[in-house]
């Protein structure tokens, strides 16, 4: 049996004050970092795949060890189910090959969700809802933009698919990513506290069994944005406007 996990901890006991001048400084502007090279291979092979599948996607990204992208697979019979991570270590049990994997409705890429998220927004391809559970927490103060949304990628993140749901450990994260969500999306979003009936991910398991609280954040993205949102320069079709 596993060693019960230890809850977060961190000096900073309020969503962060820098939290604002992020928004203000990224959003509207693309990211322009450029994208690795083995992100791209990897998204050539996931090109043909998507395109011969010819369904709608699931997103489960930084998957980890891939568990909770076959259970969502399970579960969205009807979708194509990517699970995304940067770890060659923790998708090695995937059978990976070139940094892809593809069995039946998933597909496991090893990539960097920062080149991943904007290429798949540049891509727009079809995707209806993405899970990203239990993303790394960075807590100390001075690692906030590290912090997906604090990151200059965040309006990827949530541009790409019509709906997204965050899941963490910790309740300033979750209060600062609903917040940060908010104020993109102009849609009043609230972390929720959640009790998993069926743990999702080898995480949730690891501290739904150790007593922690745990917090959701549920975004819908792609509805009535105005036309000069930082969020709408791409429609539902994914077709620049
Ligand atoms: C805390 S683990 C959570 C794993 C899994 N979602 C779960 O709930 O069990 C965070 C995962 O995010 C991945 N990750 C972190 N930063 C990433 C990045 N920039 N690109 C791709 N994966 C990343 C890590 O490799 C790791 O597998």
């Amino acid at each position: 049996m596993q060693p019960p996990s230890r809850t977060i901890d961190s000096t900073q006991i309020a969503a962060h004050p820098g939290l604002l001048y992020f928004n203000k400084r990224y959003w509207g502007n693309p990211y322009r970092q450029p994208i690795r090279e083995y992100s791209r291979r990897a998204f050539d092979h996931l090109d043909k795949i998507v395109s011969r599948a010819g369904v709608p996607l699931v997103v489960d990204a930084g998957c980890g060890t891939g568990e909770s992208t076959l259970r969502l697979a399970a579960m969205y019979l009807d979708c194509l189910v990517i699970g995304a991570d940067k770890s060659a270590a923790r998708l090695r049990r995937q059978q990976m090959r070139n940094d892809i994997a593809h069995r039946d409705n998933t597909v496991f890429i090893r990539t960097n969700l920062v080149d991943f998220w904007r290429q798949l927004r540049e891509a727009g391809w079809p995707v209806v809802y993405q899970y990203l559970l239990y993303p790394n927490p960075w807590p100390k103060p001075g690692q906030v933009k590290r912090r997906w949304h604090a990151h200059p990628v965040f309006s990827d993140l949530l541009a790409l698919a019509d709906g997204l749901e965050m899941r963490c450990n910790w309740a300033i994260y979750a209060e600062e990513f609903a917040h940060m969500a908010s104020q993109l999306t102009g849609h009043a979003i609230r972390p929720e506290p959640y009790r998993p009936d069926q743990p999702l991910s080898p995480f949730e398991r690891k501290y739904h069994l150790s007593g922690h609280k745990l917090f959701r954040c549920r975004v819908t993205v792609k509805s009535n944005l105005g036309k000069n949102h930082p969020l709408a320069n791409y429609n539902q079709a994914g077709v620049s406007e």
